[in-house]
């Protein structure tokens, strides 16, 4: 019986296909385009690529072996983790040239030390399940995003991602002490030390968190993690505008600090979406607000003396009419009902049809007069659009997502999402913000490089990745325009 190699196989240079074959053993080269369909397309459907063949390894040694497979026949490398980019930063061209590196089969905690709190902990981990295991350990991993059910440690870190609890513990670079990088030209760079100190030349592993998979593919990190909180309170409250959410920010941290684990904002568009199109996500307030604030505060302390923090500042916040009303989590399960009205803002506006994702910061202060700006610049230039911001705005990340008008034509509404980007661009940059505060670049943002990161800024970048991937084979496309 001949065995005959699919298209996509015959696409790889002669002699890789058994290499690789022999790196990754069985289960771990995938060459049928039915197979690595999954791989060639991005969580929003805006990208849709082809792939030479998806490798699996599952092993840095392996996963190290098939990149130094790769540079000796100068085939491309797209590292994928959960695929749950927004930016398209994880999907391969339309060439078929390029090869994925799934990371999903690299998915031990290989350590958890209770006494330095910290995790070893392989990339194809789900941020989930890495959150449960430091639970498990009685420790906090600080990092929390819509999409940890699927996204990886391995593009966590790539991306530098930031999520909730940025406002507190920062985004994903601050907690990591050691990383473990498969190299483009296949040497395993070992970074993994446990250290909260170790000035020993520069910090290579900080120019590989949030390099989107451009300069190497991260198989491992060490995470420093937090003693889990013994206390947690949480509220939901309607807001008459985004400026009352900043008061109300601001009325918090004026009475605790260090209590503000999470504190986000959802606008009464996008919760409205949420509640329409969720099934099992049901607003618990007598009627729909303007907009919305999801409040957690967090003690190490157990008692009462969180949940009276909490009751004094919403019972203030009532009486002052800086809120209109609110709801105070009275369980766990109540808890989690209240994060799923917060978490459920990304697939509700998937479900509502094409979007324009604006993923942007700007000083806290200037966040009401963004939204307001931001919004009447989108219905000028698309009348009906749905202005639908919800996000972080406890350090100062806006969503600012548009969904197209209803009835609309999806493709139609897309094509004009530079339109869109550089209206709320030219905004951001006015602000002093950044055009991508926690998704990164990928592939849909690297136009806006020259403009926003041109000069030397970006001569330093282009420097950095000669340096480390002289063939430019790592994840073509991304964070760096084509010259
Ligand atoms: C989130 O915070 O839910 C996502 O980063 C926002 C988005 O999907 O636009
Ligand atoms: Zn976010």
């Amino acid at each position: 019986m001949t065995a005959f190699a699919s298209d996509a196989a015959l696409s790889l240079p002669a002699g890789a296909l058994e290499q690789l074959r022999t790196a990754l053993g069985s289960g771990g080269l995938l060459t049928e385009a039915s197979d690595m369909a999954p791989f060639v397309t991005d969580w929003r459907n805006l990208f849709h690529g082809r792939a030479c063949a998806v490798a699996r390894p599952a092993t840095a040694e392996a996963c190290a072996e098939a990149l130094r497979i790769c540079a000796e026949h100068k085939i491309a490398v797209v590292p994928q983790g959960g695929n749950t980019s927004m930016v398209g930063g994880a999907t391969p061209d339309e060439s078929g040239r390029a090869l994925v590196l799934a990371t999903s089969r690299m998915n031990r905690v290989r350590a958890i030390d209770p006494i330095d709190q910290t995790m070893t902990i392989e990339a194809g981990v789900t941020l989930k399940a890495a959150q449960d295991a430091a639970k498990e350990a009685g420790l906090l991993l600080p990092l929390s995003i819509s999409s940890e059910g699927s996204a990886e440690i391995g593009g966590v870190l790539a991306t530098n991602a930031g999520g909730n609890n940025t406002v507190r513990y920062g985004n994903a670079r601050e907690l990591v002490l050691g990383l473990e990088v498969a190299l483009p030209d296949g040497r395993k760079l070992d970074l993994m030390r446990r250290l909260r100190k170790d000035n020993t030349g520069y910090a290579l592993r900080q120019i590989f968190i949030g390099s989107e998979g451009t300069l190497g593919l991260i198989t491992a990190a060490i995470l420093q993690l937090q003693p889990a909180p013994r206390s947690i309170e949480a509220a939901l409250c309607a807001v008459e505008s985004p400026a009352a959410a900043l008061r109300l920010f601001a009325a918090f941290r004026s009475r605790e600090p260090s209590a503000i684990q999470a504190f986000e904002f959802m606008s009464g568009v996008s919760m409205g979406l949420v509640n329409t199109l969720i099934p099992d996500a049901k607003l618990p307030l007598s009627e729909p607000a303007a907009a919305y604030v999801l409040v957690e505060l967090a003690s190490p302390r157990e008692g009462g003396a969180l949940r009276e923090l909490m009751e004094e500042a919403l019972g203030d916040a009532l009486e002052n009419g800086l809120v209109t009303d609110a709801v105070l989590a009275e369980s766990e399960a109540q808890r989690g009902a209240l994060w799923k009205l917060r978490e459920e803002h990304a697939e509700a506006q998937k479900r509502a049809g094409a979007s324009v994702k604006n993923d942007v910061s700007v000083p806290l202060s200037a966040i009401p007069e963004f939204i307001e700006r931001a919004s009447a610049a989108c219905e000028a230039l698309i009348p009906g659009v749905r202005v639908a911001p919800f996000g972080h705005i406890g350090d100062g990340n806006i969503h600012f997502n548009l969904v197209q008008p209803e009835g609309a034509d999806g493709a139609a509404f897309l094509a004009r999402d530079h339109d869109i980007m550089d209206a709320v661009a030219g905004i951001v940059r006015e602000l002093g913000g950044s055009f991508s505060a926690e998704h990164g670049v990928g592939q849909l943002k690297t136009y806006m490089m020259p403009d926003w990161r041109g000069g030397a800024e970006l001569d330093v970048m282009r420097r950095i990745k000669a340096a480390i991937d002289p063939q430019g084979l790592m994840n073509p496309g991304k964070v760096l325009p084509a010259l």
